[in-house]
């Protein structure tokens, strides 16, 4: 569990104040576009991404103090995933880390912008990490390709293409994979080539964040049935009304869980070697079983 896990537990304090420092004051114009950026990233998440660099970083020697900005790239991406996924032209949400979504909030127009500009300061903050320039310039292409049409957006617009139909199980895995796959991947790896160059190791950390990226979109199907609207602080059961191919769509709720398990294993035994140094992994890949929202 994270909240036992006092590494976890210390670099979620750290990364609040790390995404706001590296935010655009929020008086300075455009003020309504600032605002929405705040707004949308100051809001209550998890921030298991964030967690993820630090932790995965950590397991292979770096200091915190060396992945502050690759874990606030992170979350400003991940930021900018979230406010389009909820527009009306994608799922049109209207609750989001229990509260109004950012188009709700400041328009339509305006959550564009403020997902555009968030993508673009998370590469600006990332260009800025204490990294050589060898390693910046691979951890932007990492973070770039994660983001772009062969990750988060490749699988988003799946995601849209298939909403109504019916998808075979490997065509849905392919569609996690990359909506929420690759972005949790690309957390692991930007810690991991920060830390190191040892290949195997950063291989063995990837091995890791391919399950666990999985595990935790199937975790977030099962939860879009079984949880409810405060608990997850966005709207329960959109994905049956809104006629998405699920997990638990596909498998039942029973048979989602049992793969959600055996892909967090797989990733807890990729990192054994690891030892100690891991163990704040090894908290978050428990955890991802575990949580409520
Ligand atoms: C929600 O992500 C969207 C998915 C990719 C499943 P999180 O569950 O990490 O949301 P927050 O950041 O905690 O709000
Ligand atoms: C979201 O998947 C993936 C991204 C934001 C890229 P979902 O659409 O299932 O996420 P929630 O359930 O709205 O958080
Ligand atoms: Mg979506
Ligand atoms: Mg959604
Ligand atoms: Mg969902």
């Amino acid at each position: 569990m994270i909240s036992e896990n006092s590494f976890l537990v210390d670099c979620q304090e750290r990364i609040e104040e790390i995404l706001l420092e590296n935010l655009p004051q929020i008086d300075r114009l455009p003020v309504e576009l600032h605002q929405a950026m705040h707004y949308s990233v100051m809001a209550p998440g998890k921030r298991i991404r964030p967690l993820l660099v630090y932790a995965a970083g950590h397991a292979l020697g770096a200091s915190v103090d060396d992945l502050d900005e690759q874990a606030c790239a992170l979350e400003y991406i991940h930021a900018y995933s979230l406010i389009h996924d909820d527009l009306p032209a994608m799922d049109d949400d209207e609750l989001r880390r229990g509260r109004p979504t950012c188009h709700v909030k400041f328009g339509e127009a305006m959550a564009i912008l403020a997902g555009d500009a968030l993508q673009s300061l998370a590469f600006e903050t990332l260009g800025r990490c204490k990294a050589s320039d060898s390693k910046t310039v691979r951890m932007i292409s990492v973070l770039a390709n994660a983001s772009g049409s062969h990750g988060m957006a490749g699988g988003q617009a799946i995601d849209l293409a298939s909403t109504g139909e019916s998808l075979t199980i490997p065509e849905l895995e392919n569609l996690h994979i990359l909506k929420t796959g690759a972005l949790i991947r690309a957390s692991v790896l930007l810690g991991a080539i920060s830390a190191s160059e040892d290949e195997e190791k950063i291989n063995l950390l990837d091995h890791y964040a391919k399950c666990v990226g999985l595990a935790f979109q199937i975790v977030d199907d099962i939860l879009d049935v079984t949880s409810d609207t405060e608990t997850l602080g966005k709207t329960q059961g959109k994905d049956a009304a809104q006629e998405k191919t699920t997990y638990p769509s596909l498998l039942g709720l029973s048979e989602s869980r049992e793969k959600a398990r055996q892909l967090c294993q797989d990733a807890l035994k990729s990192i054994e070697v690891m030892g100690d140094a891991a163990s704040p992994l090894r908290a978050i890949g428990l955890s991802i079983l575990s949580r409520t929202s």
